[in-house]
């Protein structure tokens, strides 16, 4: 690779103004240097794969290994070399993730995700009941956008009633950019300790959920998960599942407040709208990070086996070739889920149809609900997520009436 002198730095701020948008670089990239070296803050260097085609290329090929999932390049000082555990849906690769996928994903299925919709629903309405229940003005993060999910998460995993708040609390924790490394860890700690304990018991007493179907399906398979692997796959879904989607719900509800022509579109066709909001905003800031196992041509460029590539999503979701006007919102795209917001391949989204639901039903019904909803303060003064692997907005303060 080049001296270390001469590699630019992973491109990552946003255009000033413009908080939707992925970094400036990234358009001019794809035109002159689609597949480029950069230095990432973790230390080392990587190809940056820009364009739709070759993102997608390098996530379908299976000699590309996951062991850097989830983003390790964005952390400074990351150590590169730690083994992945066994339960690391996300970072495993070949036939240990397609084992643990295949157990899972039956949970995941159009149909499955279905079934929740009611609840998604009745959870929704909940929500701007009590939001709405309060004189005028809400956070609309705190109050609508990061509740939502995480009480999803929580029915998919079978938590008990009783036990949510705790849960929300130390998974909170585990996702938050502001907690000290060792809040992190002893959040993780705990967290762990109290899927085991709750892993335990599903054991003994199955109730109606994902992880008492795991542990029974699998003793009846003769081949059960471990204690680890249950544990290390409860806090993958965890925290892929929460974040995400809570940041989508209120980037999107400020795009919706930045456009109020557009609606009445969403209302209308919001299956249409969501996949656009995806592509649009694709909140895996920094894309997914692979390693290549194998000597392998990316378009023009020879990537030789031992190398990092970082497959920029967000870079690909607004390639022109594929998204004409890609930096324009456009709810009447042809084909809107081709996107990669999802990511593409072996390790794409497990939960993409449970987030699509989640969107569909928070965005629809909050407009409807509060048409004349609008942001509390200066657009200007908003803080960003600019320094967390999934992009968002910190606070949404809103007023209706
Ligand atoms: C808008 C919301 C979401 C976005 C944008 C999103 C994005 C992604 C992306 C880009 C990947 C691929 C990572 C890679 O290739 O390295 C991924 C994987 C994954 N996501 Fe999501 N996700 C969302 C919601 C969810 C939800 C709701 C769940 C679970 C309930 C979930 C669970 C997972 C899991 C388990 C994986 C790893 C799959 C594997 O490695 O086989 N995600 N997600």
């Amino acid at each position: 690779m080049t001296a270390a002198s001469e590699t630019p730095a992973l491109p990552t701020a946003r255009p000033a103004g413009c908080p939707f948008d992925p970094p400036e670089d990234y358009a001019a990239l794809r035109g002159t240097a689609p597949t480029s070296q950069v230095r990432c803050p973790a230390g080392m260097d990587a190809w940056l794969v820009t364009r739709y085609s070759d993102v997608r290329a390098v996530l379908a090929d299976r000699s590309m290994s996951s062991r850097g999932a989830s983003s390790v390049h964005v952390k400074p000082d990351a150590d590169l070399d730690i083994d992945v555990s066994p339960g690391s849906i996300i970072q495993l690769d070949g036939a240990a993730h397609s084992r643990l996928r295949k157990k899972v994903i039956a949970e995941f299925t159009v149909r499955r995700v279905e079934a929740m919709r009611e609840y998604v629903q009745e959870l929704v309405e909940s929500h701007l009941d009590a939001m709405l229940a309060r004189p005028g003005e809400a956070d609309l993060v705190r109050d609508f956008a990061l509740p939502i999910p995480s009480l999803v998460i929580c029915e998919l995993l079978g938590v008990p009633y009783a036990d949510r708040s705790r849960f929300q609390h130390q998974s909170g924790l585990l996702v938050s950019t502001d907690a000290t490394p060792e809040e992190g860890k002893q959040a993780y700690d705990e967290l762990s300790g109290f899927l085991a304990e709750l892993f335990t018991e599903k054991g003994r007493n199955p109730g109606d959920d994902l992880f008492s179907r795991l542990i029974s399906r699998g003793s009846s398979s003769g081949d059960p998960l471990t204690m680890e692997e249950l544990v290390v796959l409860g806090l993958s879904l965890l925290v892929a599942g929460h974040e995400t989607t809570a940041n989508m719900i209120a980037l999107s509800t400020l795009v919706l407040l930045e456009h109020p022509e557009q609606r009445e579109t969403v209302l209308a066709a919001p299956e249409r709208a969501v996949e656009e909001l995806l592509r649009y905003l694709s909140v895996v800031q920094f894309g997914v990070l692979r390693y290549a196992t194998a000597d392998v041509q990316v378009g023009s460029r020879a990537v030789k086996a031992g190398e990092w590539l970082v497959a920029a999503l967000n870079s690909a979701n607004r390639d022109d070739e594929l998204f004409p006007g890609g930096d324009k919102l456009d709810f009447h795209r042809e084909s809107p889920r081709t996107h990669v917001a999802f990511g593409f391949g072996a390790h794409q989204c497990i939960g993409q149809q449970l987030a699509r639901v989640e969107l569909q039903e928070a965005l629809t019904r909050l407009f409807r609900r509060v048409p004349d909803l609008r942001l509390a303060v200066p657009r200007e003064s908003l803080a960003y997520k600019h320094n967390t692997l999934v992009y968002g907005v910190r606070e949404l303060p809103v007023a209706w009436g």
